[in-house]
């Protein structure tokens, strides 16, 4: 593999940024200073300042899920799974849901510390929908969605709403409740005809086309842990 891919798989930095470190002289192998055409391979050694980098260890990914894609790892229909496309040495995880008609943003990785706590309402992840609605909001159905609806299963959290376009809302929930956004926009008269989700946390979609996936930077990764008071 190319020292930048490797480094960039490592978690150290974006592709681009690891040429970057690569050009600075900051990177060698085996000893000697990597060049941009350096290959990598499993037993080489590769120190970043002179510190050894760890090949795989924890792994963190963020998936531009396409529509009609399970969030499993196996599917029982036979439907293409998130773990499926996302071809990693690492094996990673969903941090938890979309439904499979619902596209944007995913987190995967085997830092199962980290997922644990990103799933939990209590650290207060953001994440951020745009949704696709019946009818066009009104002011009120906005507001009771950031007040909380009542749901089958209890009260939503205080949440964000905000009406961007004709039948387009913007909602930004910390909750992950099975179906949240459609239930909760369901609840005020608007069923959701299309759901993405531009934002996870901070990681936002820039660049990903629609089935891409990267591997997150190690300030994304601290700023994560950060969020989840780790
Ligand atoms: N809320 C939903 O209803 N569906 C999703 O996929 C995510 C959040």
């Amino acid at each position: 593999m190319r020292l930048n891919a490797w480094l960039a798989r490592a978690g150290v930095a974006s592709r681009r940024g690891a040429d970057e470190l690569i050009k600075a002289g900051r990177v060698t192998v085996n000893g000697e200073p990597g060049q941009l055409n350096t290959f990598v391979e499993s037993r080489d050694r590769v120190e970043l300042d002179g510190r050894p980098l760890a090949k795989q260890g924890l792994a963190y990914v963020l998936l531009n899920k396409p529509p009609g894609v399970v969030t499993t790892a196996r599917d029982p229909q036979g439907r293409p799974t998130v773990v499926g496309l996302v071809e990693h040495e690492a094996r990673v995880v969903p941090v938890g849901r979309l439904d499979a008609d619902t596209t944007g943003a995913l987190l995967l990785t085997n830092d199962g510390e980290l997922a644990y706590r990103l799933a939990h309402p209590r650290y207060e992840v953001d994440k951020v929908y745009v949704a696709h609605v019946d009818g066009d909001p009104e002011p009120q159905a906005l507001a009771r969605l950031e007040r909380g609806v009542e749901l089958e299963d209890g009260r939503t959290a205080p949440a964000r709403a905000r009406r961007t376009a004709p039948g387009r809302v913007e909602l930004t929930v910390h909750e992950g409740r099975k179906h949240q956004v459609k239930r909760m926009l369901a609840a005020v008269g608007h069923p959701v005809r299309r759901l993405h989700r531009v934002r996870y946390g901070i990681l936002t979609l820039d660049g990903l086309a629609p089935g891409e996936w990267r591997e997150l930077t190690r300030t994304e990764v601290d700023e994560l842990r950060r969020s989840a008071r780790l």
